[in-house]
């Protein structure tokens, strides 16, 4: 059995959907050889720490109660750096000013020996590159799937099942939010703002909606896919973004009589990256419906490979922060 220790920054509906599914997923791993042992969690008001593993059920049901998991005032950093562990998973909220407390948070990581896995995009729309290097400079892992498309593996998909294809161009539809609303819209002929409530109400739209809705989460999505796809060093400001806000009900009744649908599409073709709403036909593989996600990835061996899936959610999320998770525990 390979026990690997892991620090579970962030507490919020991502990190506690990470600890059920592993307690959830306990027996199935440990027939995999692996055994996943959360050594410290941390939230906004303190943290837990047990060198022998956190009791997960425990830890959720303090949460809940309580509001916080704390039993401790230890710092992220202080646990990251001081208490001894295999894989920091970084949960906190996206920050396009800074990218903190992920951004410190994962080069202490790096720093102090440990493999990075996140769904947090903030830090690498930031400042990919540097945390790549980070990474490779200390021969640790640094993996990101659930910061694009939560559910849908894009990048294992390229980097693992597509490894040896050059890819030329990527499309898609990265805001479950943005995506859930136009839907709405169309088909319920529903008014822009009650869309946007109900989205809130499903807890897929950010703390501040104009992330989604401005076109800005989509963007920061697209950033992380150019750097890790097309290498290309790129920023959230080197990408042309036009959000969904002025998008009438007229212009989708208008689409809609013409078999068309109105997407808020992502695309980086030929080194531009944009994100703005497009004219889809009704049948096109882009015009997936409600909060899905969709990514077409056009290759030179394989052809077009679309893949769509739950871009959302905190069950969803875990699954592919838990693929990374594995995917580290299997090569260490
Ligand atoms: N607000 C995001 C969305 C959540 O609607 O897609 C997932 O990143």
């Amino acid at each position: 059995m390979k026990t690997v220790r892991i620090s579970l920054i962030g507490f919020g509906a991502v990190g506690q959907g990470v600890a059920s599914t592993v307690l959830s997923k306990r027996d199935f791993l440990k027939k995999q050889g692996i055994d996943l042992r959360f050594v410290g969690i941390t939230d906004s008001k303190g943290s837990e720490v047990d060198e022998n593993g956190i009791d997960l059920e425990a830890a959720i049901s303090r949460k809940k109660d309580t509001g916080s998991v704390a039993t401790g005032d230890m710092t992220a950093l202080e646990i990251i750096r001081n208490v001894k562990h295999e894989i920091m998973v970084d949960v906190t909220p996206t920050n396009i000013d800074d990218g903190e407390p992920g951004l410190g948070n994962m080069l202490s990581a790096f720093g102090a020996g440990r493999h990075v896995v996140t769904s947090n995009k903030g830090p690498l729309a930031l400042r990919f590159s540097e945390l790549n290097e980070a990474a490779e400079d200390n021969g640790l892992f640094f993996r990101y799937e659930a910061t694009v498309a939560g559910a849908v593996p894009i990048f294992n998909l390229v980097h693992e099942a597509l490894a040896g294809n050059t890819v030329t161009g990527i499309e898609g539809i990265l805001n479950g939010t943005c995506n859930y609303i136009l839907t709405r819209m169309t088909e319920e002929r529903m008014p822009y703002k009650l869309a946007l409530k109900e989205a809130q109400e499903l807890g897929f739209a950010e703390t501040d909606p104009t992330y989604d809705v401005g076109g800005i989460d989509a963007a920061l999505k697209l950033v992380i896919i150019a750097n890790s796809i097309f290498g290309t060093g790129a920023t959230y400001h080197d990408v042309d973004v036009t959000g969904i806000t002025k998008i009438t009900p007229e212009a989708l009744e208008l689409a809609s009589n013409n078999n068309s649908v109105i997407k808020l599409v992502c695309e980086a073709v030929n080194g531009t990256l944009k994100v703005a709403p497009r004219l889809v036909p009704k049948r096109h593989p882009l015009a997936v419906g409600g909060t899905l996600n969709v990514a077409s990835i056009q290759t030179d061996l394989a052809g077009r490979i679309t893949i769509s899936g739950k871009g959302a959610g905190s069950i969803e999320t875990a699954s592919s922060i838990l693929s990374d998770i594995i995917y580290i525990a299997r090569h260490v």
